[in-house]
């Protein structure tokens, strides 16, 4: 994708010690001129946070938890598809290093065996004129948790790599490789997107499942019959209606 400034992702990572939240952190150097391709990784987070106002819990030196600031040179409507494009990226970079095969649960969750292992949140500074500022992306990703690091709410949804391998790869050396992945998909994008919609397909276990539907107007059951090229996802209900939901102001909950 063309940039602003031609800056690799990662060719300046600073290291905070703990921070409310790497997002926050990293929105006020872009608002300063910060360049694209800065990251910026906490040991902790103390208001780690999640789509839709949720809170993501960030103990101490367990979690890898990053954020990467991105100017790309394009319109604010193409840049939907980041998300997605990157839940691919942090898949295919934990397949490398760890052998593991991780699943994607629509639309910005990454999951071992139907537990989170890994969140991503993108948000994006729009100009009054409908210009792209800036887009961050924050990636939070359990490493090192055991059940007692996650409030029990959390701990029966969520998961760690820790859970499934016998030695976790250290938190520097899960950075190194998904900065490396998220740069091949930057440069990759937008020409390779077939690639990233088919690789995201083959990985979403939202698609084909009973799912349900929670907007601010309450939760529907329906069936998630499919995932459109834009990433947005067709629900059909009970009652014969569909509607495609985007990302927005919905969440989807698995029902299995
Ligand atoms: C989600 O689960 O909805 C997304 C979670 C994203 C968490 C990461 S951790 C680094 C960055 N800083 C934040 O406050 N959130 C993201």
């Amino acid at each position: 994708m063309r940039t602003q400034t031609f800056e690799r992702i990662g060719h300046q990572v600073e290291h905070l010690k703990t921070i409310d939240s790497t997002n926050n952190y990293l929105k006020q150097k872009a608002l300063l001129g910060a360049p694209h391709g800065l990251v910026v990784v906490a040991d902790e987070q103390t208001g780690g946070r999640g789509r839709l106002g949720r809170n993501f819990q960030s103990p101490k030196g367990k979690g890898l938890y990053f954020s990467v600031l991105l100017r790309p040179c394009v319109p604010a409507t193409q840049i939907t598809a980041l998300t997605p494009w990157a839940a691919v990226a942090v898949c295919r970079g934990l397949e490398t290093l760890t052998g593991l095969r991780p699943d994607i649960k629509w639309i910005n969750d990454i999951q071992l065996k139907r537990k989170k292992l890994c969140g991503i949140l993108t948000e994006a500074d729009i100009a009054p004129d409908g210009t792209l500022n800036h887009v961050i992306l924050g990636i939070g990703l359990n490493v090192a948790q055991t059940d007692s690091d996650f409030t029990p709410e959390v701990a029966a949804i969520a998961t760690s790599l820790a859970r499934h391998l016998p030695q976790p790869p250290s938190r520097e050396e899960l950075l190194a490789v998904l900065l490396a992945e998220l740069e091949r998909m930057w440069e990759d994008l937008p020409e390779k997107q077939e690639e990233y919609l088919a690789a995201y397909r083959a990985r979403c276990i939202t698609v084909g499942r009973d799912v349900t539907v929670i907007s601010p107007q309450g939760a529907r059951p329906g069936f998630a019959r499919k995932l459109n090229k834009d990433f947005s996802l067709l629900v059909e209900f009970p009652d014969g209606t569909a509607e495609t939901i985007g990302s927005g102001e919905v969440s989807v909950r698995n029902m299995d």
